[in-house]
């Protein structure tokens, strides 16, 4: 059977291996949950609307939009690099017939917090692991809210790392380490990855109705070799954060180093592990 993604999937694996492209680890990362974002996009059902996605990074949530349903899309980030790479993406995908003929997607840079449109002149705001690395969250939904036409829809996803598992559980690993650096590097520019808990009370505060809370599990069992490929998505984070760690003291020069050549040693196990995405579905009273 022709899946409604199969376009997409073939021609996003294919510039995961190009050369060249900037932030690997984000499209594999965004490849590898494509399970999860699908399922809160069918949920949606939504037609001939104008949606915002924000923060939409390499353009998989306005892609799969554009190919499930007839929607205007504006994919909003504000890093010209990322949005180049996902206009070339959305003309080959659209080349290839993999959207719905209705849909377009127009790519916008800009920031979360000071969007060029008019006050209530979109249908729907879509926003997915964004609000985690804002320092000031509420001041995105404050303008969404804007944006939004009365009874306009907001959907924001994000994680929490309560709700995250793992066994065998890393521990003191280099890996545990590494990813704990940079978890504390997102927490000291401002972010947040247990905002997953606090999505329903910032849009509330910020006027909306709140409509559903959900939250969509994802588990994998990987193999040492699969497993390989998470350690390299958080190789790659390292590298390109490499002078922020040093430089707020979390790792020195050498220790980081020492910890990225050590975790090609220490992933001898097989992996279960599960991560979550926290669903919020709200709107603008009418
Ligand atoms: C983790 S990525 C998420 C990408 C995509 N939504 C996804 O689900 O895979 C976060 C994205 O938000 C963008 N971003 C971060 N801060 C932003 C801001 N203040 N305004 C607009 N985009 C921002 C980044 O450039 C990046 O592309």
């Amino acid at each position: 059977m022709h899946s409604t993604y199969a376009v997409i999937d073939r021609i996003l694996a294919d510039y995961l291996s190009k050369d060249g492209l900037p932030y690997k680890w984000l499209l594999a990362q965004t490849l590898a949950t494509s399970i999860v974002r699908r399922t809160a996009l069918e949920h949606l059902k939504l037609a001939h609307v104008s949606v915002a996605d924000v923060g939409a990074g390499y353009g998989a949530t306005c892609f799969e939009l554009a190919a499930l349903y007839p929607v205007q899309v504006d994919a909003v980030d504000r890093d010209a690099t990322l949005l180049r790479w996902s206009q070339a993406m959305a003309l080959d995908i659209k080349n290839n017939h993999g959207f719905h003929p209705l849909s377009t997607i127009t790519f916008v840079k800009a920031d979360a917090c000071d969007l060029p449109w008019d006050s209530s002149s979109r249908d729907v705001v879509i926003s997915r692991f964004l609000l985690q690395h804002l320092a000031n969250p509420s001041s995105a939904l404050n303008e969404w809210f804007r944006v939004l036409k009365p009874g306009g829809l907001l959907c924001v996803m994000d994680t929490d790392d309560g709700l995250s598992i793992s066994y065998p559980p890393y521990n003191d690993s280099a890996v545990a380490r590494l990813r704990d650096a940079i978890r504390t590097l997102q927490r000291l520019n401002g972010g947040d990855r247990f905002i997953g808990r606090r999505l329903a009370h910032l849009a509330h505060q910020a006027g909306f109705t709140i409509e559903q809370t959900i939250v969509l599990p994802q588990a994998t069992f990987s193999s040492p070799s699969t497993h390989t490929l998470e350690v390299n998505i958080l190789l790659e984070q390292v590298q390109q954060y490499r002078e922020d760690l040093v430089y707020h003291g979390l790792l020195g020069e050498a220790e980081l180093q020492a910890l990225c050549s050590s975790t090609s040693e220490e992933i001898l196990d097989w992996q279960f592990s599960t991560s979550n995405e926290i669903i919020i579905i709200a709107r603008k009273p009418a």
